[in-house]
């Protein structure tokens, strides 16, 4: 079943659209492991995704530790995406690709701004070969997102358009799995979602600790949520998912 499938798939089963950001402060390797995946355990059943960034893998190691959490999310039905934004060459891009696809992961980001020819082509035919995802950044979430994914190009005939126009476009041409825009940012959601419409879905980060507020950006057109800090450090994460999740719901 193709990555796209499966999150569907998760979200109807789990009745959520959370995307936990599995994302720890440093700390011992075993305290590490442990800690994560208690936080899995109890909130699996109200998330519909896990996504990795180089926190864990970075102290866990790709074929060493992050597997046992990886497998732990297989056992709950649950895709698992790495989020390493993958931004260079595309001969070091599909290597980049097939080490996480060949580690378990379900979906990998990437940064469209490096194009597709020698670019993200190898990533998206690595992916679509075996049936995994790649989901796109079309707008980040941080405070200076606008330094870059806002700034204009400026065609030969002097048309000017914002990066992450564009970077919609692409989406939509390249058919990727998805696109990653800043919740802190609503009315770039309502742009992006009027380029991408059904045919790519958006996800979101940057509720809670970033400050973005998940009715806003529900109602402009998201569809998965991608939360954090504010489960990963809540004294009972469980707890948090199922309020964020019967949030996105009401919403
Ligand atoms: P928090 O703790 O802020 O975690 O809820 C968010 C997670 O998502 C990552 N992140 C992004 N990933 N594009 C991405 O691909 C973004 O714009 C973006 N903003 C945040 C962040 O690194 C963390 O893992």
């Amino acid at each position: 079943m193709s990555f796209r499938k499966k999150i569907v798939k998760s979200s109807e089963e789990k009745k959520s659209n959370i995307v936990l950001a599995l994302d720890l402060p440093p700390n011992d390797r075993t305290l590490l492991l442990k800690r994560a995946a208690r936080i899995l355990e109890s909130t699996q059943d109200h998330i519909c995704a896990v996504k990795l960034n180089r926190h864990l893998l970075l102290p866990l190691g790709l074929f060493d530790g992050v597997q046992d959490l990886i497998f732990q999310a297989k056992e709950y039905q649950l895709p698992i995406i790495m989020d390493c934004k993958i931004n260079d060459i595309g001969n070091t891009n599909r290597i980049i690709a097939e080490h996480y696809f060949g580690g378990g992961f379900d979906a990998v980001t990437a940064n469209p701004f490096v194009g597709w020819d020698d670019g993200l082509q190898p990533v998206f035919e690595t992916a679509r070969n075996i049936g995994r995802g790649v989901i796109l950044l079309v707008y980040m979430s941080h405070r200076s997102a606008g330094d870059g994914y806002g700034r204009e190009f400026v065609a030969v005939d002097g048309t000017r358009t914002p990066a992450y126009m564009i970077f919609a476009r692409r989406a939509v041409e390249w058919n990727a799995d998805g696109a990653v825009v800043g919740a802190t940012y609503p009315e770039r959601i309502g742009e992006i979602h009027s380029v991408l419409e059904q045919k790519v879905p958006i996800y979101a980060p940057g509720v809670g600790a970033q400050g973005g507020t998940i009715s806003l950006c529900m109602n402009k057109g998201v569809r998965y949520l991608i939360v954090g800090r504010t489960i990963t450090l809540a004294s009972d994460p469980g707890r948090v998912a199922e309020k964020i999740k019967n949030q996105t719901r009401a919403s």
